[in-house]
């Protein structure tokens, strides 16, 4: 490769120029295999893990770098940079027929260069800052020596005591499918084969956000309707934008776990949908069908994977145990092993690994690429896009740069390592900037910053109050810090309780009791109850966590730099007794149609329906209005579009950006269908008194969903069209009818 480079030709160049002896892959591949014998053949179906870094269970087993040697190991996941890929690749370099390994890590959110959690840059709803931070990742992973990322992860998480919906794109199918064509292009690049194209691998196949009570690693129960209409299209998403591999998961779906799920896998994946890529499990998931009660041991369980699509083992040293023998004895038929290998060469080809097993690890585009200082600024921008205003009450935001004074106070204000979430790629010299550092960086010098941390996050002791009081006492207005730390949301982090932690919200009361104007940053990894703060307080950001630059982008948003244009990805709930929660329910026989009578009512008798803060809600410092509603047809047959057109204007002080949604609602048709579903969104930025009009285009696609047999179809009706700027603001409201019914091919 690095000739390539000498002689000019770009990393796109080389892209084509891989691509274009594809056409001959299968054919090496071919001649590769013929020399495999089924034992190596096995080996690049087996994955370990570096013992340097996890994310599961450590395996006792000790031999991994006398089994790369002996070409029984397909890949590695954990071993990063370019030293380290450099070293083990040059153990399987020793092995008879020298295959490359596949390097794979958990590439989240940003791997040198932090950006936001993914759940923070999906309320950005903007998708090419969100393929713009997998595009950084991707670059300096690249330059790493990785060859692929675990992510995106695309399931629609509706729950918000599972700690992982702090890695997805929240409960919107619609938003989720966007998002996920978006990571996968931002990830891939030009293609596999450009030197900056790291492997997308869409996870976890299939419905893990679904765990009965937002319990991790918890059964999924669903209905097949529920299945293919809110779960499987991000996935279908994620494979047309080309993801190259898919991830098994935990969970099982309906009595059959998915690593061994036959329908999943064979039916609806590799069958209906075709995928030509390779299926990785998730950590030790294959093992883990003998704790299900799936498998009576790891060899049946083996057998139950390869049978069912699973074609690399992560970690649970099923395959490579057990496979040969079960070839050999006539358990699995060895075209099954074939077709695993075939898929997992096919990758390795196309990276371009068997021209130069080493073209992701050159130590001097590895120093290059990671201290680009446009990565921090992308981070920074794609930060200030993910901050959501939740309130801001007599305008108290943004405030001036000249301000006397600002006490800020809080567990997490001067927090740098929370800035970093769950997921990301630890750097030992990486300086995340916290919220005070951020502050201290902005204000003019005539600003007196103090400071108080008022209690840690768990804490239950209020001995800090009496501080955080007195510094607010003497301050013009108080910036508060409250949250999670970063290892609250995340894997394996589910919570039964999701108000705020400890002490904080009482912490709260007691500064807002000063009489101080209060504005609260809340950071953490998913919707947080926090009513008496939302109810009290003058302002509130929900910030997440936001990776290296986050003081930065929180600076740039309370002063005005940037003007906030996050909307909620996810529906913020009252209390955990109302979840799973999401906007686009059902209507049911008995609606809830006035909220003061919910006697024999689909209702709590206890707490209204309604979220605290909806899906799709978010603040400006500006106003826009939305009129003049125009449809381009009042009724259509399914072979045409409609287009509905509406004016946005910028009716306040600064320049600023609006998510306008459309949903839509098939008032009756042969299955209930929910209350409203978002069908378009479109982000606009406007300068103030600017004005522009929008059209969005609905076609048979948006007006179809799975009838009584599961067919895709449009069925005559009337439907409901809904503009706003949130799920529960809907500002222009009109109907049209669909005049036919046509079944299509879907998903
Ligand atoms: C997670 C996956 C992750 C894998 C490798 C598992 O525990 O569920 O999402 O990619 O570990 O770290």
């Amino acid at each position: 490769m690095a000739l390539f480079c000498l002689v000019g030709l770009s990393c796109t160049a080389f892209a084509q120029q891989n691509k274009n002896s594809a056409v001959d892959i299968e054919s090496k591949i071919d001649a590769l295999m013929a020399k495999m014998t089924l034992e190596e053949k096995i080996g690049q179906l087996n994955q370990y893990t570096s013992d340097r870094l996890a994310t599961g269970p450590f395996s006792p087993n000790s031999t991994k770098t006398e089994d790369i040697k002996a070409g029984r190991v397909g890949s590695m996941l954990n071993v990063r940079g370019v030293k380290d890929t450099r070293d083990v690749q040059a153990l399987t370099l020793q092995s008879r027929l020298k295959i490359p390994l596949l390097f794979g890590l958990d590439v989240i959110h940003g791997y040198r260069t932090t950006f936001p959690i993914p759940l923070a840059e999906a309320a950005s709803w903007d998708m090419d800052a969100i393929k713009l931070s997998a595009r950084v990742a991707a670059t300096e992973a690249s330059a790493s020596g990785l060859h692929w990322t675990f992510a995106p992860m695309v399931d629609i998480t509706r729950d918000a005591r599972w700690g992982r919906v702090m890695e997805g794109a929240g409960e919107d199918t619609y938003l989720g499918s966007a998002i996920a064509t978006a990571r996968v292009k931002g990830f891939q690049g030009d293609g596999l084969g450009s030197l900056d194209a790291i492997m997308a691998c869409a996870k976890h196949f299939a419905a893990y956000g679904a765990g009965v009570a937002g319990r991790e690693y918890n059964s999924v129960d669903m209905s097949d309707r529920q299945l293919w209409e809110v779960y499987l299209p991000p996935f279908k998403a994620a494979l047309d934008a080309g993801a190259a591999t898919f991830m098994n998961s935990f969970n099982e779906l309906n009595g059959i776990p998915a690593t061994g799920n036959v329908y999943l896998q064979r039916d609806i994946l590799k069958g209906k949908w075709n995928y030509q890529g390779f299926v990785v499990s998730d950590w030790g998931s294959i093992g883990e069908m003998v704790a299900h009660g799936f498998a009576k041991n790891k060899s049946e369980a083996a057998r139950l994977a390869i049978t069912a699509g699973s074609d690399m083992d992560m970690e649970s040293h099923s395959y490579i145990d057990n496979l040969v023998k079960l070839v050999n004895d006539g358990k699995v038929s060895v075209d099954l092993v074939n077709d695993a290998v075939r898929r997992i060469l096919r990758k390795k080809f196309e990276l371009g690994l068997f021209d130069d097993p080493y073209r992701f690890s050159d130590p001097a585009r590895e120093a290059k690429v990671l201290d680009d200082p446009a990565n921090k600024k992308a981070a920074r921008e794609v930060a200030e896009k993910s901050i959501v205003l939740l309130k801001n009450e007599k305008q108290l935001l943004p405030l001036s740069k000249n301000i006397g004074s600002i006490a800020v106070i809080g567990p997490l204000a001067k927090s740098n390592i929370d800035m970093m979430g769950f997921w990301s790629v630890k750097w030992d010299n990486d300086h995340l900037i916290s919220l005070y550092e951020g502050l201290e960086n902005k204000v003019s010098k005539q600003t007196k910053l103090t400071y108080a941390k008022g209690c840690n996050i768990n804490d239950e002791q209020e001995t800090g109050f009496a501080e955080a009081v007195n510094v607010a006492k003497n301050a013009d207005v108080v910036i508060m810090a409250v949250g999670e730390a970063y290892d609250m949301s995340g894997e394996a982090k589910s919570r039964a309780n999701i108000h705020l932690p400890g002490v904080q919200e009482k912490l709260i009361k007691a500064v807002k009791a000063t009489g101080k104007p209060v504005i609260v940053l809340v950071m953490a990894g998913r919707p947080l109850i926090f009513n008496w703060t939302a109810n009290n307080v003058n302002s509130i950001l929900y910030t997440w966590w936001l990776g290296s630059e986050a003081g930065n982008a929180m600076a740039d948003v309370i002063f005005g730099d940037y003007n906030p244009s996050g909307k909620l990805p996810m529906s913020f709930p009252r209390a955990e007794g109302q979840l799973p929660l999401y906007y686009n329910q059902k209507n049911t026989g008995r609606p809830l149609l006035n909220a003061k009578d919910v006697l024999y009512k689909s209702a709590y008798i206890d707490l209204p329906n309604t979220p605290k803060f909806a899906f799709g809600y978010g603040l400006s410092y500006t106003t826009f209005s939305l009129t003049d509603l125009r449809l381009s047809k009042e009724k259509i047959c399914s072979g045409e579009t409609l287009t509905a057109t509406c004016t946005l204007k910028n009716t306040g002080k600064y320049a600023g950006a609006e998510v306008v949604q459309l949903y839509l609602r098939d008032m009756v048709a042969s299955v209930t269908r929910p209350i409203k579903e978002l069908k378009g969104f479109q982000k606009v930025y406007l300068k103030p008194g600017e004005s522009r009009e929008l059209s969005f285009v609905i076609d048979k696609e948006k007006l179809s969903f799975y009838d009584q047999t599961m067919k895709w179809t449009t069925e005559p009706g009337q439907f409901k069209l809904m503009i706003g700027d949130s799920s529960d603001h809907i500002e222009l409201e009109t109907n049209f009818e669909l005049t036919d019914s046509t079944p299509s091919a879907h998903l």
